[in-house]
């Protein structure tokens, strides 16, 4: 059996979905091709919205434990329900993917359960989960397959007693000790998760710092955070060896420049050190579709690969490797794809770290900016002297904006605070109209609301904040 298609899609991740369903809008008729059975891809199943049900429950106890008192909310010593929260977690994903089949449905996308394989510029051969085979024919092919845990050689997973993020988020009982290996977005989000819920963790990280990549400022007010709320860093340290025993885990660990190797124990460790692009089995090679040294697909800035017809998005290719971005390069293809211009900024792409207080960034870092040379204004506020984080009793962190002097536009900004993820979408919005400190000074802001702090940072930019 075979059916023609304007656009085929393999994968059904915010990248693919996304690209499916804004390419029938536009009237094409489309394909999306996913095998793990069910849509919404690793951010749906095992990633973004089951580790942020987790944040959030987890949140939940230690408001409960630690500072309901504060509010005069006496209660009973709060217990962990983890089968109960575990259902949720999973109810809360369930009813995300059924949305998207739902959306499949209006939008008329012809979901294909089954393995893709590119057979030609112009065909998917589809192994069916239900068994037998299909064949779609495409003008266009997207790869949008997505990414997969980075490996650690010495230290095997097997999601039980050594896990990825996806074992991290179906533990069956609260670890008394977890080890987590790199301090990157999961190492912290989901060491957050576990220790909020009872668990000694100590993160190991092999350079000298967390959240490598972002404003060094901004890491070390939120290091010294999540250090106080009780998470213990090993930086500067390696794993090179595991052991596991009926009990745990043991860890050989060394200082990364040399030195003396130490033991640590473990019930559960974690292994966070990063993701990388999944083309497996996707037939790229017998095509001749090219990859990069990292094995990202390799496209142009229209997304097309070296293969006429064949095209790539989200975490199979350059940019970082978030939900957000790949839903935006799956829309520009979508609109390019139908005859329309598409294109995205990933100088304008935000990064959140859901953990409590947030963390979240656009643009460039301080570091960035110093070592173009550029001549710069810093903007700083902290939520000390915000009225409504004080209101909240969450006043830990600031807003920092950094605008261009020459340009005067915005071009970077770095929140740890309450609502950060939130905070940080003004500025993005403020970055992608061109916007300078200024605009978004004058622009009104209502209060008391955590935004004020985003308000008082840019006229910080002129040290002319009213509430400092
Ligand atoms: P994916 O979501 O990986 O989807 C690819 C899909 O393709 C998969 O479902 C896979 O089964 C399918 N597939 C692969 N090969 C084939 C084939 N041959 N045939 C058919 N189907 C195939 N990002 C954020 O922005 N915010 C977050 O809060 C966040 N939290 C995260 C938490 C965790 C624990 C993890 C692991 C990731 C998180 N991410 C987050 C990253 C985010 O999940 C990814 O950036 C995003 O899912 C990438 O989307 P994608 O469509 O490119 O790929
Ligand atoms: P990451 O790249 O964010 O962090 C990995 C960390 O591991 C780095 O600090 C790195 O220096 C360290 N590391 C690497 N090798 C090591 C080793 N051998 N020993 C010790 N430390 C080592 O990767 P992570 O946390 O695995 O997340 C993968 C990706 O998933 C992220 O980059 C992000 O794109 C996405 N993600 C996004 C989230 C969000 O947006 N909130 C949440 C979770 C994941």
């Amino acid at each position: 059996m075979s059916e023609n298609y304007d656009v085929v899609v393999i994968g059904g991740g915010p990248g693919g979905y996304v690209c499916a369903i804004r390419a029938a809008q536009l009237g094409l008729k489309v394909a999306c091709v996913e095998k793990r059975g069910a849509l919404g891809g690793t951010c749906l199943n095992v990633g973004c919205i089951p580790s942020k049900a987790l944040l959030h429950s987890s949140h939940l106890f230690e408001e409960a434990t630690e500072h309901f008192d504060t509010h005069g909310i006496e209660v009973s010593k709060p217990k962990v329900n983890i089968e109960k929260m575990m259902a949720r977690k999973d109810k809360v994903v369930d009813s995300n993917v059924k949305g998207i089949e739902f959306l499949f449905k209006k939008n008329k996308v012809t979901y294909v359960k089954g393995a893709g394989e590119i057979t030609s510029p112009t065909s998917v051969k589809v192994a069916l989960l239900d068994g037998g085979e299909e064949t779609l024919n495409a003008k266009n092919i997207v790869i949008a397959t997505g990414s997969e845990v980075t490996p650690l050689p010495s230290v095997e997973i097997d999601e039980e007693k050594i896990v990825s993020s996806t074992g991290a988020l179906v533990l069956p009982k609260v670890p008394k000790k977890m080890v987590v290996i790199g301090a990157g977005v999961i190492g912290l989000e989901l060491g957050s998760v576990w220790r909020r819920l009872g668990a000694e963790v100590t993160v190991v990280e092999y350079l000298d710092r967390i959240l490598p990549g972002m404003d060094g400022e901004l890491v070390k007010q939120t290091q010294r955070i999540f250090a106080k709320q009780g998470l213990e860093f090993k930086l500067g340290h390696k794993v090179t060896g595991a052991k596991t025993t009926k009990s745990g885990v043991t860890l050989t660990v060394e200082p990364s420049k040399g030195g003396d190797a130490e033991e640590l124990k473990a019930d559960v460790v974690l292994v966070a050190i990063g993701r990388r692009p999944y083309t497996k089995g996707l037939g790229l090679d017998a095509v001749g579709v090219e990859l990069d040294d990292r094995g990202r697909v390799k496209t142009d800035e229209h997304f097309q690969t070296n293969v006429g017809g064949i095209f790539a998005i989200g975490d199979t290719i350059v940019g970082p490797m978030l939900a957000h971005k790949a839903e935006e390069d799956g829309v520009a293809l979508a609109e390019m794809l139908a005859g329309e211009e598409g294109h995205v900024d990933y100088g304008k792409v935000p990064g959140v770290v859901y953990t409590w207080p947030e963390v979240a960034a656009v643009g460039k870092t301080e570091e960035q900016l110093k070592e173009e040379g550029a001549d710069y204004k810093v903007g700083k506020f902290p939520f000390t002297a915000n009225g409504r984080a004080k209101a909240m009793e969450s006043t830990e962190g600031f807003v920092k904006i950094l605008e261009d002097k020459k340009t005067h536009r915005v071009v970077g900004a770095h929140i740890v605070g309450p609502a950060a993820g939130d905070l940080i979408a003004e500025v993005v919005l403020a970055m992608e109209y061109g916007a300078s400190a200024e605009d978004i000074a004058r622009t009104c802001h209502a209060h008391p609301a955590l935004g004020e702090s985003v308000k008082e940072a840019a006229l910080d930019a002129d040290k002319r904040a009213i509430h400092m």
